[in-house]
């Protein structure tokens, strides 16, 4: 289904290393780098007011192709500067008062629950996050009594975490957040971009994306996905401007009717346009060959990582994508470090800090990460577990 030849071409560098570290900062394809060089090399002839005008409307297929990408409209997305600036702009759209409620899951991003814990400090907003069963899936039936007794204002969930690859169910939970009337946040940093996410089917209010993982844009880039339902009950951000909010009197503003209300006016328009065209790469793709390509790559990587007995599997859950950790038995974390990059496989390494929840109930302070993406091939999954198996 994938051209796997061209896809590689279009990324030159995937030729020189085992790069499998998407869900940290991807390789960007030729078109998307293209566009951001020619585009500073025209902004440095013109100055970027000139050449915002000169090129508004291909900036307007940024949203396009995102609208395309979410199952949304165009009305719906805002650009961010990265997943977090999202999920702020976001949270703080939602008018909380001491005492509201917001639930989560124990696998949701760090810097989700750090804001959540901010919010208890300054105005006593408590987090309540539901159990998991003992396949690692949310338990939807204690989310339902968490709602029926809490009533809460909000409900959060990673769909997929940074630490691990499961996929949440979040269809199921957008279902109960609909039922009852509650409003829904999605990150979706780690899923968009290597598999389908459709925000008519999970139902949510608000979904948060970044540029530079497995979509493979520029740093420094992101979006948020905004519901009908939120731009019409007119929740704003308290960070705006003069692009998200027009100062029509000295003590009125009004903010506009679409998602530009969680935007500010400053943005690198060359990183918009990388953005737009990451985007496009993947929908021309298509987000399902994207995935069915990657599960590919999953199974063979953990099943011949699967004959080595010494392998600890750190991931579990139902449905899984492509973030897989591990350790290796009696290797520490700074020989399986060197090993790897000897060998010039790009990795990440997951500390505690960055799942606490989940690494103390699994009993380990790290995790090697590896994330492949579909500009890999079988034969690097192989000499990676070779490598793994070497070490
Ligand atoms: C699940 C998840 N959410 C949010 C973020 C934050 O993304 P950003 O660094 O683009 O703000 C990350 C980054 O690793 C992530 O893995």
């Amino acid at each position: 289904m994938l051209d796997i030849l061209k896809i590689r071409k279009d990324t030159p560098h995937c030729e020189d290393r085992i790069f499998l570290n998407s869900a940290g900062s991807s390789l960007m394809p030729l078109p998307v780098v293209d566009r951001m060089k020619n585009y500073l090399d025209e902004e440095s002839k013109h100055g970027g007011y000139k050449l915002y005008d000169l090129y508004v409307d291909e900036i307007k297929e940024f949203y396009t192709e995102v609208a395309k990408l979410l199952n949304c409209q165009t009305r719906n997305v805002a650009f961010a500067f990265n997943a977090t600036d999202a999920f702020a702009q976001a949270l703080y759209a939602i008018p909380f008062e001491k005492g509201d409620i917001i639930i989560t899951t124990d696998d949701d991003y760090v810097s989700n629950h750090i804001q959540f814990y901010a919010l208890y400090k300054r105005f006593a907003v408590q987090t309540i996050r539901v159990n998991n069963l003992e396949n690692g899936s949310i338990d939807l039936t204690h989310l339902e009594r968490l709602i029926k007794e809490h009533r809460p204002k909000l409900i959060s969930v990673t769909h997929v975490p940074t630490n691990t690859g499961k996929v949440q169910d979040v269809e199921s939970v957008g279902r109960l957040c609909a039922q009852n009337d509650v409003l829904y946040m999605v990150d979706a940093c780690q899923s968009v971009g290597q598999m389908p996410v459709d925000v008519e089917k999970i139902k949510c209010d608000f979904l948060c994306v970044t540029g530079r993982k497995f979509l493979r844009g520029p740093r420094g880039t992101g979006f948020l996905f905004v519901s009908d339902r939120v731009l019409q009950r007119g929740l704003y951000p308290l960070r705006l401007d003069g692009w998200s909010a027009n100062w029509v009197a000295p003590n009125r503003f009004e903010f506009h009717a679409s998602a530009q209300r969680y935007e500010v006016y400053e943005q690198s328009y060359a990183c918009t346009l990388g953005l737009k065209e990451a985007v496009k790469y993947a929908n021309q793709i298509g987000l399902d060959n994207i995935y069915v390509y990657n599960q590919t790559l999953l199974h063979r990587l953990t099943s011949t990582l699967a004959q080595q007995e010494d392998i600890l599997f750190l991931d579990r859950g139902e449905k899984m994508v492509n973030i897989f950790t591990f350790q290796k038995k009696g290797v520490s974390k700074e020989n399986l470090e060197n090993a790897l990059a000897k060998h010039n496989v790009y990795f990440s390494t997951a500390s505690r800090g960055s799942a606490l929840i989940d690494f103390d109930k699994k009993g380990v302070d790290w995790a090697i990460r590896l994330s492949p993406h579909y500009f890999n091939t079988m034969e690097e999954m192989d000499r990676v577990a070779e490598i793994i198996a070497s070490i």
